[in-house]
This record gives C-alpha cells, sequence and structure tokens, in this order.
C-alpha cells in the first residue's frame, strides 16, 4: 500500500487549481458527506478530500460503496463553476447540465487510467469506469442548489486500485488494476494525473466547449440493446446515442426515441 497524505499529494500535483486544497484522513465515512459539510461552509472550487478507507462510502441511487483500505482512490472534489480560478464564467452551470461534471471526470479518469498503466477503459453510461467489461470505478455527482442555481457541485470518484476485486460480492462484477495488470498500482501518482486530466476538460467546460462527444465516443454503452431502470419501471431498446445533457437516448421497440437522464442499466445485451 503506497503512502497517501496532504504532503505527498502537494508534492505530486500537476494540476494548477484541483487539489491545491486538500484535506487528506486515513478512514472516513464518506468523502461525499465531507466534501459537502465542507462546500456548506465555503470551500473553494478544487477543494479535495481524500480517504484511504470509508465507512460509510455512497454509490449512486442509495447503494453503498465498499473498497478495502488502502487498496482504492476514494476522493471528492468540491467545485463551483460561477466561482473557479480556471475561468471566468460567473454564470455558473445550469443545475440541470451538471451530468457534463461527470462527463468532465470520467473522461479525466480515463485519460490517467490510460498514462499510468496503459489500460484502455471504457465508460458505461452514465457513470461507470469498466476495465474488460467489469467495473473498476464509479463517479457520484451530489449537488448543492441555491434556488435555481448551482451553489457546488461535490463529484465523488471511487476507483479499485491496488486490491483484489475478486473478494468483493459476485454481483458487483468488480475488477480492479491490479487485478488486470497482475501486479501493484501504486495510487498517488494515478490521483494526481486524475487531477489533471479533469481540470483540463474542467477548464475547457467552463470556457463553454461541450465535452458531450469526447464523452459519447468513450461510451461502450452505445449500439448496444439495454434494459434500463427507470423511474417510470423497466424500459428496453437500443441505445443510439447521449444527448447533449448526457441523457441516453433509447430506441424503444416501437421506434420512438426515449431520452432517459437518470437511470441504469440492468443488463447490456447484443444489438
Ligand atoms: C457508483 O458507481 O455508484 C458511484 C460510486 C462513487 C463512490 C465514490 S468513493 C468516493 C466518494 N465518496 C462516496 O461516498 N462516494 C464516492
Amino acid at each position: 500500500m503506497d503512502e497517501l497524505s496532504a504532503e505527498t499529494i502537494r508534492a505530486a500535483l500537476r494540476s494548477e487549481c484541483l487539489g491545491r486544497q486538500v484535506l487528506y484522513q486515513d478512514r472516513m465515512d464518506s468523502t461525499n458527506s465531507t466534501a459537502a459539510s465542507l462546500a456548506r461552509k465555503g470551500a473553494a472550487d478544487g477543494f479535495l478530500v481524500i480517504a484511504d478507507e470509508q465507512t460509510a462510502g455512497r454509490g449512486r441511487l442509495g447503494r453503498p460503496w465498499v473498497a478495502p483500505r488502502g487498496g482504492a482512490l476514494l476522493f471528492s472534489l468540491v467545485l463551483r463553476p460561477h466561482d473557479s480560478p480556471l475561468h471566468k464564467c460567473p454564470r455558473g452551470l445550469d443545475p440541470r447540465r451538471a451530468q457534463a461534471l461527470t462527463m468532465v471526470c470520467s473522461l479525466g479518469v480515463r485519460q490517467a487510467i490510460l498514462e499510468t498503466t496503459g489500460l484502455a477503459a471504457q465508460l458505461k453510461w452514465p457513470n461507470d469506469i469498466l476495465l474488460d467489461g467489469r467495473k473498476a470505478g464509479g463517479i457520484l455527482c451530489e449537488l448543492g442548489l441555491d434556488g435555481p442555481r448551482l451553489a457546488y457541485a461535490v463529484v465523488g470518484i471511487g476507483l479499485n486500485v491496488d486490491m483484489d476485486a475478486r473478494a468483493l460480492p459476485a454481483e458487483y462484477r468488480a475488477t480492479s488494476l491490479s487485478n488486470e495488470l497482475g501486479r501493484h498500482v501504486p495510487r498517488l501518482r494515478l490521483l494526481c494525473a486524475a487531477l489533471l486530466y479533469i481540470e483540463q476538460r474542467y477548464r475547457s467546460l467552463l470556457a463553454g466547449a461541450p465535452v458531450v462527444e469526447e464523452w459519447a465516443a468513450a461510451l461502450q454503452t452505445i449500439g448496444q440493446r439495454v434494459e434500463l431502470s427507470t423511474a417510470e419501471g423497466m424500459l428496453e431498446g437500443i441505445a443510439e446515442g447521449v444527448d447533449a445533457d448526457g441523457a441516453l437516448l433509447l430506441r424503444l421497440d416501437s421506434g420512438q426515441v426515449r431520452p432517459v437522464l437518470v437511470g441504469d442499466i440492468a443488463a447490456p445485451g447484443p444489438a
């Protein structure tokens, strides 16, 4: 297990804003909960909260997020698009466009994985990071609203790095970077690369550049027949693409195309 600490992170950082302020603890309930509480007290854009272990890690849709101590990257970023030193963007980000922050983070993590290990990760709509078809990571984006305006977002990233994911429950269909490579993978280099590549895309997003094309191209979901569990029940069809907000465009068997912004792919199948 490699040593993460506020000092080692600061010394290895390659990013200009993300991670310049950091709270590291060996154990925390959830880095997302801690980051949200710091954001409510005014933590600035780019504040990094990171832990070696979470006692109440959370995934999407109320699921727990489990990882052994020291084997995963477990971190959250406070983002304030209307008040970022990276680019003046006084109008900020419309909360309805917040999936763009998940896009920025998943693409940054994917590039960092490629740079540090040579592994080509795929993304699965809406927030999964896959290696060889198994889940290696996920992103949980939670918003703090001030009326209709986005006051802050907390983007939490969990990535199975240096651990045996086969010890996790089989239904997670999980893997890790070290499982895929068959060797020890240090976390610090990967973390600093991820912060750099997330920052580059976050800066472009603030400057008005769309990230959706790059994200759509990295989604292995597109073109597949999927079963989607949504608030309206199960939907089945072909995932044809995504719209500008990140909604999955699902072609139902009736021929109708339905945009789905919140859902979970239950079972991928052949197109
Ligand atoms: C998912 O795939 O459902 C999203 C998982 C997100 C997990 C990360 S781990 C760091 C951060 N803190 C949390 O409690 N959750 C996110």
